[in-house]
């Protein structure tokens, strides 16, 4: 069995976090791009486009997908693939809301 750290870090705020858009976490040198999806729902991915590095934090975001601003490949907000035709896949974190505490897992 592979035993992993898990690291459970205050992001922020239910209230304080834009819907559907992205908010830019620094975790260490570790950049990751946080959402509220309409739903209410949390999803947190690596800020970085595997296209050419592309701000996820700043794309377009659609029901459970975001769209990097350069050149819109769509990207899962879930598992973090990147949508046909193209291919790839950026790192997805969990997250967990208690109360209005909005905290990423990191799993390593
Ligand atoms: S950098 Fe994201 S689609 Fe090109």
């Amino acid at each position: 069995m592979v035993n992993k750290n898990v690291t459970k870090i205050l992001i922020g705020f239910v209230h304080e976090l834009p819907e559907k858009l992205g908010k830019t976490v620094l975790i260490g040198d570790r950049e990751v791009a946080v959402f509220k999806l309409s739903s209410g729902r949390i999803r947190a991915i690596e800020n970085r486009c595997p296209h050419k590095g592309g701000v996820l934090s700043e794309g377009i975001v659609s029901g459970e997908f975001v769209f990097c601003p350069m050149h819109d490949w769509k990207i899962c907000l879930d598992d973090g693939k990147v949508q046909e035709p193209d291919k790839g896949c950026v790192k997805s974190y969990q997250t967990a809301i208690e109360g209005e505490e909005v905290y990423l897992i990191i799993e390593e």
